[in-house]
């Protein structure tokens, strides 16, 4: 706590992953896994631990039983409907927690008290006080629920949580179990039910939230307004349906926005991202991409306008740092969006420093590839300005190649050059694509030189990857390779052939003194341009 930070002001975690987050189709975890989950949450600095549903499966009072015996910090919880069984093993298996908490829960809506319970509104109210008061017989401190609280009718509402307090619940949750509620609708029934209900400053009041209109995380910070002092979340929203509110999310949003929320927790957010991997991980559930705080793209820029302003000050876009979140760093996206600034900065990053026109032509060139390939990698920029750097004065130069290849053959290239200043076009057939391009070389640049060794391999993973191909060339004795890169192989093999035959041609000079005769024109080849 800060100077200024007041304990009236505290907002108490009560993390469900293990329990509501769990339940949802799919996210199922082994012991181990809710073992190592319950330690991450504990260390992060969590109020309360729901640990599961004890009479649910041996499983999980198994993982409640062992995370209770465990845990050094904060309060282990178990759910437990009304029935007395329920609640009696649900105390068997937090009984070993040094701090322990029962939290049981009752339908008070009309639909769910019709459909579900099949009872009537004072049969409910009888099974609240029988439920809290067998809880209470177990463990101090009691959360009552009311399922479907927001659908419930306000009278009735009250009555049971007054029921309640007076049975010794210390912790009263108005769940919106559904995920229907909106932020003010859920301020108002709150302010209303601390107003009305005689008792209500004996308890702690507590929202739960589902996501199903994607507003679990404002409605929770609507009923801490409304003077709620515990949030019932999951590490990244997990949970039944659209999910719970995210713990991540309020509490970011208490920190971040602490000016108009002048609330805080007991949490370590630089802890958020290891937590939010870890359940992933666990669950098996992937993080979207855009996700708030832990999506893999929020501390990522991409557009060059943002990049820009990113690099004169990080304010420009982005109302937090990645590392009170425990990101190491923000990160910016090399795409089609990008512009100079981030490009040069990325190179620098690399350890590239090149001339004004290399840079120029490679940042044309980088441009050309984020236009075809989604992802591009360190690897894919380290090969562009390899090839770049290793191009820069070379005499033949390709300028556009197109290839008809498949089962009907004969495969037929396509090859426009640049040499000495003069573009040349021809067109080969071959024995295979490569073996038509390779020709189209021949016929513009006819030279005896024998291709050694042709091999290629991905730059990177994927079926967009650049293709890497290495050629070595041996003349009289002279041996030289390159390489090139491409997403098309077949342009990557081009570009090898063609590196390998510059090289050549300064050995050549260098060597003999001879003077350097390409660009020979064929019988099909044409001058153009
Ligand atoms: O959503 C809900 O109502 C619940 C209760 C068991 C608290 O998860
Ligand atoms: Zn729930």
């Amino acid at each position: 706590m800060t100077t200024s930070q007041s304990e009236k002001d505290r907002v108490v975690i009560f993390d469900t992953t293990l329990r509501d987050g769990e339940q949802c189709p799919g996210a199922t975890m082994t012991h181990e896994e809710k073992l190592e989950v319950a330690e991450l949450l504990d260390q992060m600095g969590v109020d309360i631990i729901e640990a599961g549903f004890p009479i649910a499966s041996e499983g999980d009072f198994a993982a409640v039983h062992e995370i209770a015996k465990r845990t050094r910090n904060a309060v282990v919880c178990g759910l437990s409907r009304a029935a007395f069984n329920d609640i009696d093993r649900c105390a068997e298996a937090i009984k070993p927690a040094e701090r322990k908490r029962i939290h049981t829960f009752l339908s008070t809506s009309p639909v769910h008290m019709k459909w579900k319970l099949q009872k009537e509104p004072h049969e409910v109210l009888d099974m609240v006080i029988a439920q809290v008061t067998r809880a209470r017989n177990h463990v101090d401190d009691v959360e009552w629920s009311a399922e479907d609280g927001t659908r419930t009718e306000f009278d009735f509402l009250c009555r049971c949580i007054e029921a309640a307090i007076k049975a010794g619940a210390t912790t009263i949750n108005i769940p919106d179990t559904v995920g229907y509620t909106v932020p003010e609708e859920y301020f108002d029934m709150f302010k209303r039910v601390r107003e009305n209900v005689p008792n209500s400053d004996k308890a702690r009041f507590s929202v739960h939230c589902h996501n199903d209109l994607g507003m679990a995380v404002a409605n929770s910070l609507a009923g801490v307004k409304a003077g709620c002092r515990q949030i019932e979340c999951t590490i990244n929203g997990i949970g039944e349906r659209a999910g719970n509110a995210a713990l991540e999310e309020v509490v970011m949003a208490m920190k971040v926005r602490n000016d108009v929320l002048p609330f805080w927790t007991g949490v370590d957010a630089t802890m958020l991202t290891r937590a939010s991997k870890l359940v992933a991980a666990a669950t098996s559930f992937p993080v979207q991409y855009n996700k708030a705080i832990v999506g893999r793209n929020a501390f990522a820029h991409e557009s060059g306008i943002h990049q820009d302003g990113m690099l004169k000050n990080a304010q420009t876009y982005e109302i937090m740092t990645p590392e009170t979140v425990g990101v190491k760093q923000t990160s910016l996206v090399m795409g089609k969006h990008s512009g100079r600034h981030a490009f040069v900065h990325k190179l620098e990053e690399m350890g590239y420093h090149l001339q004004s026109n290399q840079l120029e032509d490679a940042f044309v060139r980088f441009k050309a590839l984020a236009d075809r390939k989604k992802h591009i990698y360190d690897e894919d920029i380290e090969a562009l300005v390899d090839e770049e750097i290793a191009h820069a004065q070379d005499r033949i130069k390709l300028v556009s190649l197109s290839v008809i290849a498949g089962t009907r053959g004969p495969q037929r290239a396509t090859m426009k050059l640049d040499i000495d200043g003069k573009q040349m076009i021809e067109e080969c057939e071959g024995n295979g694509p490569v073996d038509a391009v390779f020709n189209c070389v021949k016929a513009m640049v006819p030279h005896d030189a024998v291709l050694e060794l042709y091999q290629v391999h991905a730059v990177t993973a994927g079926t967009d990857a650049q293709a890497e191909v290495s050629v070595r060339l041996s003349e009289n004795g002279r041996a030289v390779t390159s390489k090139g890169s491409d997403p098309d192989t077949l342009v990557a093999s081009a570009k090898a052939y063609l590196g390998a035959l510059n090289k050549l041609l300064i050995k050549r000079h260098r060597g003999n003194g001879e003077t350097l005769v390409v660009g020979q024109r064929r019988i099909h080849s044409t001058e153009v341009g």
